[in-house]
């Protein structure tokens, strides 16, 4: 069994995919521990509230845009307390830094909404968009000190119609991340997660982490 907080910083949609995969047995042997948003009002807490599961914001607004200094030291305290295995970062919109990097290594997992390294950073949908790409998708990675830079889990490809907007790509990468989120964290919670380097390998192998 491994233990999750899951980090949110709006909707909640990839939080829910998860615990609804959990609920319906979809996954197992996964369980979500905690659920912490740093926006108070974030429909993410409303989600986790409605499904009985320990919710919490906890504010990080001391910097504007990464998690750090004291209110990175709350961050550790309430996932060491609520004795998490691994973080899921479920469109938690800041940087995290080396405190809670080093309190948790190797284990936090971020869902990025662009084939990376492709568009990395805000509104990345927009950016493939914009630059009249092709395919969009979204990546499952390790998060390191970098911005959406660490080691490759798993990734997702969405065709870029020629009347697509916005709205209507992010939807569809959204489709597409409510579906290997879960799949990435079956593979963690069955131990078949395995990093050399920036390789990270899921099939025949034994986890190192
Ligand atoms: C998701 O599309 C996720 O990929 C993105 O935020 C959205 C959150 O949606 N994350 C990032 O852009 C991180 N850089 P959700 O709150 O409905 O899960």
């Amino acid at each position: 069994m491994i233990k999750l907080g899951v980090l949110g910083s709006g909707t909640g949609s990839n939080f829910a995919a998860i615990a609804e995969s959990i609920k319906s047995k979809k996954i197992n042997s996964v369980e979500i521990s905690i659920v912490i948003s740093d926006v108070e009002n974030a429909k993410i807490l409303d989600r986790a509230a409605a499904l009985d599961i320990p919710n919490k914001y906890i504010p990080a607004d001391d910097f504007k845009t990464k998690l750090d200094g004291k209110q990175e030291q709350d961050y550790i305290n309430a996932l060491k307390s609520a004795d998490v295995d691994y973080i899921i970062l479920a469109g938690f919109m800041r940087m995290i830094k080396n405190g809670l990097l080093n309190a948790f290594p190797q284990k936090i997992v971020n869902i990025h909404p662009a084939l990376l390294p492709a568009f990395p950073g805000l509104h990345s949908w927009k950016q493939a968009l914009d630059y009249g790409a092709k395919f969009a998708g979204c990546t499952v990675h390790f998060v390191d000190a970098g911005m959406d830079s660490g080691p490759i889990i798993a990734q997702a490809a969405v065709p870029i119609e020629d009347n697509d907007t916005a709205e209507t790509l992010h939807a569809k990468i959204q489709i597409q991340e409510h579906i290997i989120f879960p799949e990435v964290i079956q593979l963690l919670a069955d131990g078949k997660v395995k990093i050399e380097g920036r390789k990270v390998k899921t099939e025949n192998c034994e986890s190192n982490i």
